[in-house]
Formats: structure tokens, C-alpha cells, sequence
């Protein structure tokens, strides 16, 4: 008989953008409501790029949580060129443990994204130090700009990344511990297969690869709620995703990406790359396995392998959810009263999306 429910340790979300101010605000609780923590992304407006600006951003998060939520914001700082190996040294020394990472966008690439090295193997002090330390590189893999500031092929940018730049990095930095985020190609499934390593080369998947293709991407003309970096891919791309959770490896986690933008900049004719997913993507994920015939594999994808990579164990709480239809009929309001839709939303997703898995 087809399994009707599910009991797993309550999740941890290996990236999310929380942001800063009403947006902060509003997406917050939604997130903390189902995970138990979250690895946040630092590309906040401004950046976070020092220990005393992810001290304000993180305090500004927890101040954002209802009174009755135990939900831990881990804290990265974004590779930039004035990040030192003695910033990296102190935080491998701190007792209260606020950095769990180090984040680095490609040049040239998306959301605030223009203050990092050219290359990753630029940032030597800073890597040598991470290696010394533990403390991971979490990478938005993908190339944008070739060597003379060309843009290359945007879907591209994934095999680009994962053919130059990274083994470059890992013949520099041997000792290094790498997340690969938001893997999205077969090339990445394939090349994760064959080369991640359970506490050194690790990679996330967010809910809205493994769902849609670019055929979803494009219909009814340009669905601006699925426009994010990286691009979804072909059919085929998604098919080995979902294959390599369904191998339910150690080193392959659930990282949302769920990334809020208003609507102004979402509907609009240049459109900004981000998918917010927050309020569904516990649900798609349970799906997706749901329809893989893999719910075993859940709870170490969403709850255990993320966790053991930055050090953590899993929640003794855990969460429930139920095989019943449902709709997502409103978008998230900020205070001020400016709409993030999320994806799947009913009217302004692919059409009257229906989610198969809800939480109890
Ligand atoms: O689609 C994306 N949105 N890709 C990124 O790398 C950044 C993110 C954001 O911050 O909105
Ligand atoms: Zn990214
Ligand atoms: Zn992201």
C-alpha cells in the first residue's frame, strides 16, 4: 500500500537568504517553522562580510522569530577581497560558534554578488586558513564571465565551474572542505557520484530543480517565479538529480535556496534571479522522494546529512507530514505590505498547481 505519512527528525536547511529588514521579517517565521536551522546566506543588502555584520544579522533574525521558536540561524560571511586568515582564524576560535562558512558568487554573477575574488583560488590566506580550520567553502558553482569579461553561455555556467575552476581549487587546496550549492545538471549529479566525500566535498539540491524543467521555466511566456541562478535545466538534468537523492548518498543535503524578492522586481520586464520557496519546500521534497518510491532516503537528505557536514546533530524533534492535496492561494506580506510569491503559488505558478504532500 502506498505510505500516507511520514515521521522524520525535523529538517535543516543547508541555504536559504533570509535578507535584511521587512523582507527579513516576513520570510523568517515561515522558514523557522519547519527546520530546525538553516545555513544563511550572506549576500544581504549590504553583504555580510564581517563578523560584526553577521552579529547584526543574525540578531535581527532571531528578533524576527515568534516567541516559542528554538530556530538557529547559521551564520556565513561572503568571500570578499578584504576577508583575512586572521578573520578566519578567530572564527575557528570562538567559543559561541557564529560563522559555520564561507560563501563565494562568481564574478559578475547574481544577486550583490560583485565584491568576491575574480577567481575562488584568488582568496590564498583566506583558503589556507579554512583549510587549517575546518571551516567550509560553500560555493555558488557556476562561471559567468570568461577570462576577457565575456558572458559565457548562462546554462553553461554549472560545467564550466565544475570542469576549470573547481579542480583547480582542489589541486590548490587539497584539504579544503567544499559544499557545491543548488547542484543543477546531470554533469553535477554525475560528477558528485563519482567525487563527493561525506565531511569534504559535499552538495545541495534545492526542491525546485528536482520539479520543474526549462520547459516549465518558459511556459505561458516567461514564468518569472522559477527565473533563478542556477538556471533549471533541460529534462534530463532534472531526471539525474532526482537519481542521485534517490541513491540517498551522505553527502548530498537539501538546501532550499529559497530566495524572497518583492514582486516589483519579480514581475517586472527584468525580472531578478530567486526563487522563494520557503512556505513549500518541505512539502516538494517529500514529494519528489514520494514519487522517486525513495521516503527512506528522506530524513538523511533533509535532516541528517546537512547537519553532520557543518559539525551538528540532527534534532531529537521531529516533524510530520501527510499525503493530502493542497494549494498555495497567498503570497507572503511584509509589513509594509509588499507580496513575495512563492513558488507553486496557484494563480501565478505554472497554473493551479497542486502539492501532494502537507504537513500535519
Ligand atoms: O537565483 C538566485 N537568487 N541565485 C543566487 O545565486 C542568488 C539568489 C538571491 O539571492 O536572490
Ligand atoms: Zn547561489
Ligand atoms: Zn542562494
Amino acid at each position: 500500500m502506498a505510505q500516507s505519512s511520514i515521521t522524520i527528525k525535523k529538517p535543516f536547511d543547508s541555504h536559504v537568504h533570509l535578507r535584511r529588514g521587512a523582507v527579513l521579517r516576513a520570510v523568517t517565521p515561515v522558514t523557522a517553522e519547519k527546520f530546525w536551522g538553516a545555513i544563511v546566506m550572506p549576500n544581504t543588502d549590504p553583504i555580510v562580510a564581517t563578523i560584526e555584520q553577521a552579529v547584526e544579522n543574525k540578531k535581527e533574525i532571531l528578533a524576527a522569530l515568534p516567541a516559542d521558536t528554538t530556530f538557529k540561524p547559521l551564520m556565513t560571511l561572503y568571500l570578499t577581497k578584504d576577508l583575512t586568515a586572521s578573520v578566519i582564524e578567530k572564527i575557528a576560535v570562538d567559543k559561541e560558534k557564529l560563522i559555520y562558512g564561507v560563501k563565494y558568487y562568481p564574478w559578475g554573477y547574481s544577486i550583490n554578488s560583485q565584491w568576491g575574488p575574480r577567481d575562488a583560488s584568488d582568496a590564498s590566506p583566506v583558503l589556507h586558513a579554512m583549510e587549517e580550520t575546518g571551516l567550509p567553502l560553500l560555493l555558488h558553482s557556476e562561471v559567468h564571465l570568461n577570462a576577457e569579461n565575456h558572458e559565457e553561455d548562462p546554462y553553461d555556467g554549472e560545467k564550466l565551474f565544475l570542469k576549470d575552476t573547481l579542480p583547480r581549487l582542489m589541486d590548490k587546496y587539497p584539504r579544503l572542505k567544499i559544499s557545491l550549492e543548488h547542484m543543477s545538471s546531470k554533469l553535477g549529479a554525475d560528477f558528485m557520484e563519482k567525487n563527493g566525500k561525506e565531511g569534504k566535498l559535499v552538495a545541495t539540491i534545492t526542491p525546485h530543480h528536482l520539479v520543474y524543467d526549462r520547459t516549465d521555466a518558459f511556459r505561458t511566456g516567461y514564468r518569472a517565479l522559477l527565473n533563478c541562478k542556477p538556471l533549471i535545466k533541460r529534462t534530463e538534468d532534472k531526471n539525474a538529480i532526482r537519481e542521485l537523492v534517490k541513491k540517498g548518498l551522505p553527502f548530498i543535503s537539501a538546501g532550499t535556496d529559497s530566495a524572497p524578492h518583492p514582486e516589483s522586481r519579480k514581475f517586472s520586464s527584468c525580472c531578478v534571479y530567486g526563487a522563494f520557496n520557503a512556505p513549500v519546500a518541505l512539502e516538494l521534497y517529500t514529494q519528489v522522494f514520494d514519487e522517486l518510491g525513495c521516503l527512506d532516503k528522506l530524513e538523511g537528505f533533509l535532516s541528517v546529512n546537512g547537519p553532520r557536514f557543518f559539525g551538528l546533530k540532527p534534532a531529537e524533534e521531529t516533524i510530520t507530514l501527510v499525503k493530502e492535496d493542497w494549494q498555495v492561494t497567498e503570497p507572503v506580506v511584509t509589513e509594509e505590505g509588499i507580496k513575495i510569491w512563492s513558488v507553486c503559488d496557484k494563480t501565478h505558478g505554472l497554473g493551479n498547481e497542486v502539492i501532494h504532500w502537507k504537513i500535519a
